[in-house]
């Protein structure tokens, strides 16, 4: 019988060593082995043993997870088994925030319990709202959204206190629900608009539209169209596994400390162009690019290493990102309230001319999920600083859970990662006036 093992041999002293092989919950969705099984690899008894050497992390599973699954090679996203493109069609936001934190859809009265709870916790304290007036007038509303997000963890100090299921579950209902109020009070901010406070009436995106672009009507009533693809948008991005910014919600969550700090952390690795900033980097791209015209030359200059194709590629998806996907077949439905964003036609050319070239098809490099979902918001108002804040609202719901899910792992440990060392052997201390 075939034994779930691997047989190393080390090829410098001729020793043979059995290493198990894990899987996962089927053996069709990987196998990995236990790196740490490889320190049995020496070659003398003082030797420390074999590491692995994985920079970026692109062949390593850093934690088990039953939350997202991902098969970058086909193209799929499932949340907790739920294909993608069946909850963007029949779910809400807040339900799939649901199913995302407890691992079931829920029955009716949990959905409204939870429904309830998340909308009676959106308004922020007062003291939020002055730090928040502390900024200058052009900050980054992504910089607004980390400090303040950070600033929570001192309004609730029992937040600390992370092994109490109880008051955990308190601050994941009060991160969810005042993320929006934050964000939006950040986008006001930019525009020197007075903060308009949440309306418990309306849906979860209703109510943050109705926050960022209220103004003397005494009720905002959103468009139903623009409401639901907000809502499609964040069912979209409310989770996506390992990636860099949950990684750092779990790195940083690793040492123990409140959500806030947290979450936190995980919008700060949200924040940089290769990951959540990218939209905002592939309208400007667009924006550069001008016409359709232009298209081949500025293709001609990513394949000359000049700079890269935003929007495109992905660490995980060999495929046509299936989130794009959803975006681009969405998009004209939220063009016939806006209007059609002109940068539209010129995506589709440069995704058609790339996805020619045999430069893209070899690195089997897709549109991602930024290619289309900037155009979008741009469409529906937003400027180009905000696209990060839309993108980090959603995923507070994943990181949340990726951070719950770590807590309850009995594998537990805290991040800490070994180095190949390259610098100087042991070495004597030079006095100042003897250095060359
Ligand atoms: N344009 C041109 N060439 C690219 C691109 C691109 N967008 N992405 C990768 N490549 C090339 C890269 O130059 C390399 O070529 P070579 O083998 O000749 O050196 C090859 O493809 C592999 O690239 P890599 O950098 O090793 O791939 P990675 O997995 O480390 O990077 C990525 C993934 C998303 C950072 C990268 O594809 C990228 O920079 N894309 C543009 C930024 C972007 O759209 N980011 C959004 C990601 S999706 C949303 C999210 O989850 O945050």
């Amino acid at each position: 019988m075939l034994a779930d093992t691997l047989t190393i041999v080390d090829n410098r002293t001729g020793k043979k060593y059995e290493v198990p092989i894990r899987y996962g919950t089927y053996p069709k969705y990987g196998a990995a082995i236990p790196t740490s099984e490889l320190r049995k690899i020496k070659v003398s008894d003082d030797d420390f043993g074999l590491l692995s050497y994985d920079p970026g992390y692109t062949n390593t599973e850093s934690c088990r997870s039953a939350i997202t699954f991902i098969d970058g090679e086909k193209g799929i996203l499932r949340y907790r088994g739920y294909s993608i493109e069946e909850l963007a069609e029949k779910s809400s936001f807040l339900e799939v925030a649901y199913l995302i934190l407890n691992g079931e859809l829920p029955a009716h009265s949990q959905l409204n319990d939870w429904n309830h709870n998340i909308t009676h916790h959106t308004l922020i304290h007062e003291n939020i709202k002055k730090f928040m007036e502390g900024f200058h007038h052009d900050a980054h509303p992504m910089g607004i959204l980390i400090s303040t997000v950070a600033a929570l963890s001192t309004f609730y100090p029992k937040a600390s206190q992370i092994g109490d299921g109880e008051l955990r579950q308190k601050q994941i209902q009060r991160l969810i629900a005042k993320m929006p109020t934050i964000a939006a009070f950040a986008y006001r901010h930019r525009f020197g608009l007075p903060y308009s406070y949440p309306d418990n009436d309306l849906s979860y995106t209703g109510n943050f539209l109705s926050m960022l672009f209220k103004m003397t009507e005494v009720k905002y009533e959103p468009n139903p169209i623009l409401e639901r693809a907000m809502d499609v948008l964040f069912i979209l991005h409310a989770d996506h596994e390992q990636n860099c910014s949950t990684s750092a919600m779990r790195g940083v969550g690793s040492s123990l400390p409140d959500p806030y700090v947290c979450v936190a952390a995980a919008a700060a690795a949200l924040y940089g162009p290769l990951h959540g900033g990218a939209n905002e980097q592939v309208l400007r791209m667009l924006r550069e690019i001008g016409s359709k015209d232009n298209v081949p030359e500025y293709i001609k200059r990513v394949k000359a290493g000049e700079f890269r194709l935003m929007g495109f590629g992905h660490r995980v998806y060999k495929n046509y990102d299936p989130r794009a996907r959803i975006l681009r077949e969405m998009a004209p439905k939220v063009f016939e309230v806006t209007g059609k964003n002109p940068l539209l036609d010129i995506a589709i050319d440069l995704e058609r001319v790339a996805l020619e070239d045999d430069y893209f098809v070899e690195r089997k490099l897709y549109p991602n999920v930024d290619f289309y979902s900037g155009i979008i918001y741009q469409a529906m108002g937003f400027p180009v600083e905000v696209f990060p804040v839309l993108f980090a609202i959603p995923r507070t719901v994943g990181w949340l859970s990726q951070w719950q899910e770590f807590l309850e792992d009995p594998d537990r440990r805290i991040a800490r990662p070994r180095q190949l060392y390259t610098g100087s052997d042991a070495r004597g201390y030079i006095p100042i006036d003897k250095r060359k």
